[in-house]
């Protein structure tokens, strides 16, 4: 199912790239692809959406994804062996590639122009077995390794499957990893050796423009197809397809009240706090900070004064969009909070110190 017609043509492109990497696959080439996007713009979803492709042309697919829940060392992998399609001895066999990692729990040691698998024999022993399992599977069928929230996967499994990366050429593997983007957590290693290999795509999901969002209004609420009926959804939701999708449902479980004008204003309702909240928490440190700050100033909440509340960044002129300032408009737009801002204040206390 897709979200409208006129974000499917964004879609479309991306998952077209994901289609042809999945076909040179199918010919022995193997492929890495990574995912990128800010929280809510549909990582998990295109994920979803090349798995069900894979599997239904026969490959099979093993997933994982990060969570800060479990950090264990090579907890994420072993997700891998979940897979009800993975065949017996191919799990034993990753499962004492697994184990011969954990013989040594340490994260392993990186050595200035040394191998990024570092230098700690059980684990460069155990990502070689690691590989040979997955290659020996791979040359009978094959075979696509999905890992979501990349930016939370421990450090010996990202280490592990940068091993497989690297040395996968000709194979009937893809590797599809999904990782929000701008995230504090992300592993700059892992993501810059990934860069050196000639089969390595970036896929980056951008929010909705104005367009796509009047679009989505028209499929979804039968609104009118308009720009100048979108507008405040799209300020409220930033283009954000998760704050976009609340937002409706907030308008549709309010009975879709009745316009006064042309304009047909969205209803902020629990789904919508329930979502920026969820998107703010999973965006990181920073952007929690910011929005404590834009929850306390409000109306006020200027660059220079956010600066000075988070003081995680020295105030910066407004037309040079600082990083952190980005990286909360990927999630947060100022309107989202002051439109939000009273019922977050029930279900967000800020940190003592901003009141
Ligand atoms: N192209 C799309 N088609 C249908 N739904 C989408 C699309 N992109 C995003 N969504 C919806 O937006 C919401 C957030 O998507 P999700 O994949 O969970 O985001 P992310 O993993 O980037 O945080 C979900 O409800 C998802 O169904
Ligand atoms: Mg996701």
């Amino acid at each position: 199912m897709v979200f409208s017609s006129a974000r499917a043509r964004q879609f479309d492109a991306q998952f077209e790239r994901l289609r042809r990497a999945f076909s040179r696959c199918l010919s022995g080439e193997a492929g890495i692809v990574l995912v990128e996007g800010a929280v809510g713009c549909g990582k998990t979803h295109t994920l979803e959406a090349v798995t069900a492709h894979a599997a239904k042309a026969g490959a099979l697919v093993l997933k994982a994804y990060g969570t800060s829940a479990d950090r264990a060392p090579l907890g994420t992998l072993r997700q891998l062996l979940d897979s009800p399609r993975l065949p017996r001895a191919t799990a034993d066999h990753l499962r004492r590639a697994l184990d011969h990692g954990a013989l040594d729990a340490a994260p392993p040691r990186e050595t200035p122009g040394g191998d990024p698998v570092g230098t700690n024999p059980s684990h460069v022993q155990g990502a070689r077995e690691f590989r040979a399992a997955l290659h020996e599977l791979a040359s009978r069928e094959p075979v696509v390794i999905c890992v979501d929230e990349l930016q939370l996967v421990d450090a010996a499994s990202l280490q592990y499957l940068l091993y497989l990366a690297t040395r996968s050429r000709s194979a009937k593997l893809l590797m599809v990893f999904a990782q929000a983007t701008d995230s504090e957590r992300q592993d700059a290693v892992f993501n810059t050796e990934l860069l050196r290999q000639p089969n390595f795509q970036r896929l980056r999901l951008e929010r909705l423009s104005w367009d796509e969002t009047a679009h989505l209004l028209t499929t979804r609420l039968g609104l009118p197809d308009s720009t100048d009926v979108a507008y405040t959804w799209y300020e409220v939701s930033g283009g954000n397809p998760l704050l976009l999708r609340a937002v409706i449902d907030d308008y549709r479980t309010a009975g879709a009240p009745p316009r006064r004008s042309r304009a047909v204003e969205p209803v902020v309702g629990d789904m919508f706090v329930q979502a920026v909240l969820t998107c703010v928490y999973r965006s990181g440190r920073t952007v929690s900070r910011l929005a404590e700050g834009i929850a306390v100033l409000g109306a006020s909440a200027s660059l220079e004064l956010l600066g000075r509340c988070c003081a995680s960044a020295p105030p910066e002129p407004a037309a040079e969009s600082p990083r952190w300032t980005r990286r909360a408009s990927s999630t947060v737009s100022p309107s989202v909070t002051r439109m939000s801002r009273p019922r977050c204040w029930r279900t967000w206390t800020p940190r003592s110190g901003w009141t």
